[in-house]
């Protein structure tokens, strides 16, 4: 994967001022889990809050700051996020397909780096959490748990987020050396190839499929603008999770797979490089999310460097078409803020929209760590 001296000029620049610029947040949130900023201050998820899917991306953030700086402040900040999420193993409600969001940049990120045996053993029991959510007769990983209050049936219901969480379950087969966490992942994958990729492959949020008789039985606009539309934070999501899949398992129908959605995802970036929230919502109120932009940026690069040739160095172009335009319009360089990116949207019908969110700053840091060289694999 060769960058020109301008391309890599830019991107150690600008790492180098995320660097600057967390080297002081971390000091002020070390004791938060951050979801948002408020005013330019991170909000804390380590109390109620803790069950929430987005809770390990600080601690992931903290540990890819480790491998840039070797500071032993970013790995103690890191542990204590991963200490917090305890209390989410013993409470069946805060455990979901979100499992490899909260242990994979957090317990198993701190085992690859530490072999520290507790961490080996939180991320096998999020694991073994994940794996029980396979429905054996659907092939396919259920999505939430019932929601409070609601009456919503939601035993049926896969989502394409889950497609980022199956690395978690490809590792525990890894350390473990038990081939079943890896059969549930790829099979997971290989329904979702199935049911949730339309022709022009741009994909559904969720899918219900009869939880007895493993059918699909309809699509769900999730959260973005509706039955049909195209999601980007999905479609980023696929487009990542489909290539991590194939690094997995070296299935190359995953790797074929990813390479459509992203050719569906190039083929609908705005001229300005700003990603909306859904690639068909109404065109007379542009609504973006950055976080979007960052997470498809890490799916290409990956891609990029799977495949190499002509073919990766397009991949690798709409990244850098990506990556620049939140740099130049979408994140805060001002150091008295908490947060990186500023235009983050968690739902089209969410009343709030374009503000920080931690998993935008997330992958934005781990992008510009694919092309230096620096990442630690997370997933
Ligand atoms: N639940 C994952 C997302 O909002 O992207």
């Amino acid at each position: 994967m060769q960058l020109s001296r301008d391309e890599m000029t830019w991107v150690q620049e600008t790492l180098e001022k995320v660097k600057h610029k967390l080297e002081k947040v971390s000091k002020r949130s070390k004791d938060k889990i951050p979801y948002t900023a408020v005013g330019g201050v991170h909000d804390d998820k380590s109390g109620d809050g803790i069950g929430w899917w987005t809770n390990g991306f600080w601690g992931g953030m903290m540990w890819q700051m480790y491998m840039l700086t070797k500071e032993e402040s970013y790995k103690e900040i890191a542990m204590e996020n991963e200490r917090k999420l305890d209390v989410c193993l013993m409470d069946y409600d805060k455990l979901d397909h979100d499992n490899g969001f909260k242990w994979l940049p957090t317990a198993v990120a701190c085992y690859r780096i530490t072999k520290d045996t507790a961490s080996r053993n939180r991320g096998l029991l999020a694991a073994g959490n994940l794996a029980g959510r396979y429905n054996s007769v659907g092939k396919f990983i259920r999505a939430w748990n019932d929601w409070p209050g609601s009456d919503e049936d939601h035993r049926g219901w896969a989502i394409i987020d889950c497609m980022m969480n199956l690395p978690l379950l490809y590792w525990a087969s890894e350390e473990t050396g038990d081939p079943r966490f890896g059969q549930i992942a790829a099979n997971h994958a290989y329904t979702t190839m199935q049911n949730f990729i339309r022709e022009d492959y741009s994909v559904c949020h969720i899918v219900e499929f009869d939880p007895v008789g493993g059918k699909m039985v309809r699509s769900y606009g999730g959260q973005g603008y509706g039955e049909g539309s195209s999601w980007t934070r999905g479609q980023g999501w696929a487009l990542y999770g489909f290539t991590l899949s194939y690094i997995h398992t070296k299935n190359v129908i995953f790797l074929k797979t990813a390479e459509k959605i992203a050719g569906y995802f190039m083929d609908n970036i705005p001229k300005n490089g700003l990603i909306p929230v859904d690639f068909r919502q109404p065109a007379n109120l542009f609504i973006e999310d950055s976080s979007a932009a960052a997470i498809a940026s890490c799916g290409l690069i990956e891609l990029a460097r799977q495949k190499g040739g002509e073919d990766g160095r397009l991949y690798l172009d709409a990244a850098l078409k990506l990556l620049p335009a939140l740099a130049a319009n979408s994140i805060s360089w001002d150091e008295r803020e908490d947060h990186l990116l500023t235009k983050c949207t968690a739902a089209y019908h969410d009343e709030m929209h374009e503000f920080p969110i931690i998993y935008g700053d997330y992958y934005f840091l781990e992008a510009l760590m694919k092309l230096t060289g620096d990442e630690l694999f997370i997933w």
